[in-house]
């Protein structure tokens, strides 16, 4: 058969399936951009290799590069090759925006895996929205989303703060700093912190948001001396971390007494910053590189043989790598279908994988994941030591703080 009429059959192939299942007129008119083709599945990465965040997205790249190097060696996906196209989106909402317009349009990906921030994800939405594509987000995030063209393999608040702060507060005390950055993820979970610590009893007595990229804390440590909370809660991401445990220590604070609880603060700004900057203070994240489980331990060796044995692996990479293996798994399960977006986000959902974390699953109600939340204390070695951990995988609510909202497969109800 030649080849315009095999891409013309592919063509009319997926017009067939997405018509067969009510897609949106946008979606029918461009069916023909995105499917897989010419024995390959082609993908886009994007995620930051340049600019503030490229200190945790560059592993990002490289575990999701490494899992599509591993599934291409092991034979591909049904007898393809998966073929990425990177871009360096440069930690810029807009330019997120532009490369992810090209991986769709121009390169024809069937999937995106990308961003680190929200800010990032919230850029990129209408793109992906738009063109019918799927979206695949490695990120701890805020929740408060429910887009039909997303897959979230990252901890929402409940599988983040839910134990977490009663558990800061029971240790520490009532009286929290909110320190973060200054964009919608910051924002939103020191929200739900907020919501935590009324429930427990608790105070805010400071909160301060810095610009991406702040570097310069003193004003803010002297506002902490001032109040003298019993907690910093630091949603303080990219550079700005390694600044801030820094600008901490030299200021003579005591992690024994005021420890700093994140949410964004793993073993790559801890790499970046020196242990002895971080040793004493808490992160609450799904996966730690010290998490002890066969899958870990190959994930972490094969990382270090691939990209040096001084590497690290982190609470964001681990999803980076194991939801290319979920993707893997849709597409493998659409068999000889047409392999395009939709399709692929149907045959998604329930896909379980064992992760270095412990088994995770897609919610078919939402698209976002079961994962294993975990508490870290940060050591001198810039490893954490884990010292809660859940005895099961904990269901992903994206509204659980907002009672009467809910998302569904069809997009975001009214309870
Ligand atoms: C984030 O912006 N979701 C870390």
């Amino acid at each position: 058969m030649n080849s315009t009429r095999r891409n013309f059959l592919k063509a009319s192939a997926a017009l067939g399936a997405a018509c067969s299942v009510g897609f949106p007129d946008i979606w029918i008119k461009n069916a023909s951009l995105a499917h897989a083709a010419g024995g390959e599945v082609k993908v886009g990465i994007l995620y930051s290799l340049t600019g503030t965040t490229a200190i945790i997205e560059k592993s990002l790249n490289q575990a999701c590069l490494m899992a599509i190097e591993e599934i291409n060696a092991a034979g591909g996906i049904n007898g393809m090759q998966i073929k990425p196209v990177v871009e360096d989106p440069a930690s810029d909402p807009a330019t997120f925006a532009e490369k992810a317009r090209k991986l769709v349009l121009g390169d024809k990906c069937v999937s995106l895996f990308g961003s680190y921030t929200s800010a990032s994800r919230k850029a990129v939405l209408p793109v992906v929205e738009k063109y019918h594509n799927l979206y695949w987000y490695p990120t701890l995030y805020e929740g408060r989303e429910c887009s039909q063209n997303v897959i979230y393999t990252g901890a929402v608040p409940n599988q983040q703060q839910q134990d977490f702060v009663p558990w800061l507060v029971k240790n520490f005390g009532k009286k929290f700093y909110l320190i973060g950055s200054n964009y919608i993820y910051p924002k939103e979970e020191n929200n739900v912190c907020k919501i935590l610590l009324k429930r427990l009893g608790g105070e805010v007595v400071g909160e301060e948001y810095v610009p991406l990229g702040h570097s310069e804390f003193s004003s803010v440590i002297q506002k902490i001396k001032d109040t003298q909370p019993n907690v910093i809660f630091s949603t303080v991401v990219g550079d700005s971390v390694v600044a801030l445990h820094r600008q901490y220590k030299a200021a003579g604070l005591d992690p024994a007494k005021m420890p700093m609880a994140s949410l964004t603060t793993s073993e790559e700004e801890i790499a970046a910053m020196g242990g002895e900057f971080a040793e004493g203070h808490f992160t609450s994240a799904p996966y730690f590189m010290s998490y002890d489980s066969p899958e870990n331990q190959k994930f972490v060796a094969a990382f270090k043989k691939k990209y040096g044995p001084d590497k690290v692996t982190n609470f964001v990479s681990e999803p980076a790598y194991f939801q290319v293996y979920l993707f893997k798994q849709a597409v493998e399960k659409l068999g000889g279908k047409d392999i395009t977006p939709p399709e692929i986000r149907k045959a998604s959902w329930d896909q379980e994988f064992k992760a270095p974390q412990g088994v995770v699953k897609i919610d078919p109600k939402n698209s976002h994941t079961y994962l294993w939340p975990k508490i870290g204390e940060a050591q001198r070695n810039g490893q954490f030591k884990i010292i809660e951990q859940s005895k099961e995988s904990i269901e992903p609510k994206p509204y659980w703080a907002y009672p009467g909202q809910v998302c569904t497969p069809e997009g975001l109800k009214q309870a």
